[in-house]
């Protein structure tokens, strides 16, 4: 679940900001729920949890106290801390939306991209290449359904063959769409800098993760992180608090939400 709450808390950031938009049922006619997203449905995972957590805070604090925004940001650290990587003060003071945008949701970053497009689409939100390196450092954690990796695993010329091979045996060419692959093919459940040792063995699951590693600019950076682990957590909780400034709700803005699920 560390792996998933750190992903709610990246797609809720990136389309439009974190104020917990993501976390929007569709329950009003007003709200076309961002969970309906191609990136995200069937996808995201945790939403049950965070409800837990939110009852659990609101009973702590006698009421609605803490944005669920602020409770995906603070997941999301806890996360990383639980399953054994690097933790790091998270700014609070998030409100919650009382809107959604569907549309932005459509345009979260894609497996299938090349290194230029991924590049763009985080510089299109205000990070460098360096930063956008270390925030895909979180894929040393986590799984991923067959059908986002098929082609990579089948079609692609930059991955290792025996682990190819491992991988092809739960992710046919037909069929078993859903099946899951842990993102990291050696420690799924701990959090390192696996992610970049593996990229340089050509074991990156997405196209998109062996693009960071397959001749362009960033080859040093991944390079770097892969033998410096300090130098990535360094890299990574700035990057995650940077993230976790995108756009958010503050003073009179949005709500406090009653339940993560409905505007209030
Ligand atoms: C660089 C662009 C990125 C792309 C193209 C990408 C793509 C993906 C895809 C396709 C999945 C699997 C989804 C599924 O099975 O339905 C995934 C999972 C995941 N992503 Fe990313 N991602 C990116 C960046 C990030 C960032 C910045 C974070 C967090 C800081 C992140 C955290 C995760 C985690 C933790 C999982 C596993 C989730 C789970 O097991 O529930 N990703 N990502
Ligand atoms: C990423 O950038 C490409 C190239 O500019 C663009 O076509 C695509 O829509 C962008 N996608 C996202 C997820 O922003
Ligand atoms: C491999 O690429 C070919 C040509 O683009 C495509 O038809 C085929 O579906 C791909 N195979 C897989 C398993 O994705
Ligand atoms: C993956 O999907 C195929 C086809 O649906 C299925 O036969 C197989 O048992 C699945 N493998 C795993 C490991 O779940």
């Amino acid at each position: 679940m560390g792996a998933s709450l750190l992903r709610l808390f990246f797609h809720d950031c990136f389309v439009v900001g974190c104020d917990a938009g993501v976390l929007l049922d569709d329950n009003l006619p007003s709200i076309d729920s961002e969970k309906n997203a191609r990136s995200n449905r069937n996808s995201l995972r945790g939403f049950d949890l965070v409800d837990k957590i939110k009852g659990a805070l609101d009973k702590a604090c006698s009421g609605p106290v803490v944005s669920c925004a602020d409770i995906l940001a603070i997941a999301a650290r806890d996360s990383v801390v639980e399953l054994g990587g690097p933790s790091w003060l998270v700014p609070l003071g998030r409100r919650d939306a009382r809107t959604v945008d569907r549309a932005a949701a459509e345009f979260l970053p894609s497996p299938f991209s090349d290194l230029q497009v991924l590049i763009k689409n985080f510089s299109d939100k205000g990070f460098t290449a360096r930063e956008m390196v270390a925030l895909s450092g979180a894929h040393t954690i986590g799984m991923s359904r067959c059908l986002l990796f098929r082609n990579h695993l089948y079609n692609g010329t930059n991955l290792d063959v025996l682990v190819a091979s491992d991988r092809k045996s739960k992710c046919p060419s037909n069929g078993g769409d859903d099946n899951l692959s842990s993102l990291d093919y050696q420690s799924p459940n701990r959090f390192g800098n696996n992610y970049f040792q593996s990229l340089i063995k050509r074991r990156g699951l997405f196209h998109s993760d062996q693009e960071l590693f397959n001749g362009g600019s960033t080859d040093d950076i991944v390079m770097t992180y892969s033998k410096d682990i300090q130098t990535f957590y360094t890299d990574f909780q700035n990057a995650m608090v940077k993230m976790g400034n995108f756009n958010p709700l503050t003073g009179f803005k949005g709500e406090i939400r009653k339940n993560c699920r409905k505007v209030n």
